[in-house]
């Protein structure tokens, strides 16, 4: 398959290093100029091209640009029918991308992110589509069934950073009572991906409840400080 991304920025630079080691013949637009020379030079499957040049040459195009470069570059390209578009761009409804690309078929928009370039790797996309499911068929793609979920996991996903800031936060904090520091980065991030890997939400919050526990200490002690009720709140506000 040819494919083609407008943008060499973070997410299409990880999304390359995911597909290219595939096979996928693959054009780069070559802005971002370094981050495209070293896809080309990691890849002899990836070439570099200026944005017109990759949408003519692809049959599947991937949008990793801002919603006002898209806005501005897109309806000056030259799409062609058959082709089918996968848009990054998180906040630009794919009615929109539609309107921008003529008579090139919007075919999904989809959330990748970048631990996809080292990893198996989540990605939420909306509508479904068999594109996406055989494109990245060596990633855990969850369909969304409407715009609204497509929305609410799109701010949803965004708790990761904060749990991350935990997991820097219990480091430090672990290394200034005696831990030696990288260790307890390694033995936390290690912690947190098995039990998460090995069991839903629920089962695993009732097994971490044991009365009077570390685990369930921490926990009341972070609720009484209205830690989750500011969770919420920052979700409702995004
Ligand atoms: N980062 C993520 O984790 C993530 C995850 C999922 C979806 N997304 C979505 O992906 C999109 C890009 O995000 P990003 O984080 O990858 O941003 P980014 O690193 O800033 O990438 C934007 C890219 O657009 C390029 N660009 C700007 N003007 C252009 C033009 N006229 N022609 C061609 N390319 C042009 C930039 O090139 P220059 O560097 O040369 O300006 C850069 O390569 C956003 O809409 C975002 O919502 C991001």
């Amino acid at each position: 398959m040819s494919l083609g991304f407008l943008g060499t920025g973070t997410i299409a630079t990880a999304v390359v290093h995911a597909l290219a080691p595939l096979g996928h013949q693959i054009t780069v637009s070559e802005r971002s100029a370094s981050n495209a020379a070293a896809l080309s030079a990691a890849y002899d499957n990836v070439t570099i091209a200026a944005n017109a040049d990759v949408t003519a040459t692809a049959d599947v195009l991937f949008l990793g640009l801002m919603p006002d470069t898209a806005r501005e570059l897109l309806p000056k390209l030259p799409f062609r029918a058959g082709q089918r578009v996968i848009s990054f761009i998180a906040d630009l409804p794919l009615s929109e991308v539609q309107a921008l690309i003529g008579p090139a078929q919007a075919e999904s928009l989809v959330l990748p992110f970048p631990a996809i370039a080292h990893t198996r790797s989540p990605l939420i996309a909306y509508p479904e589509s068999d594109l996406v499911a055989e494109i990245f068929a060596a990633h855990d793609v969850f369909a969304m069934a409407s715009e609204a979920e497509f929305k609410a996991m799109l701010s949803a996903q965004a708790v990761l950073s904060p749990v991350v800031q935990m997991l820097l936060t219990a480091a430090d904090w672990a290394a200034t009572q005696g831990a030696e520091a990288t260790k307890a980065q390694d033995f936390l991030r290690s912690l947190i991906a098995a039990n998460l890997t090995a069991s839903p939400l629920a089962p695993l919050l009732a097994s971490l409840s044991t009365e009077g526990g570390y685990n369930a200490r921490l926990r009341a002690h972070m609720d009484s400080a209205n830690s989750f009720t500011a969770l919420k709140s920052g979700l409702d506000a995004l």
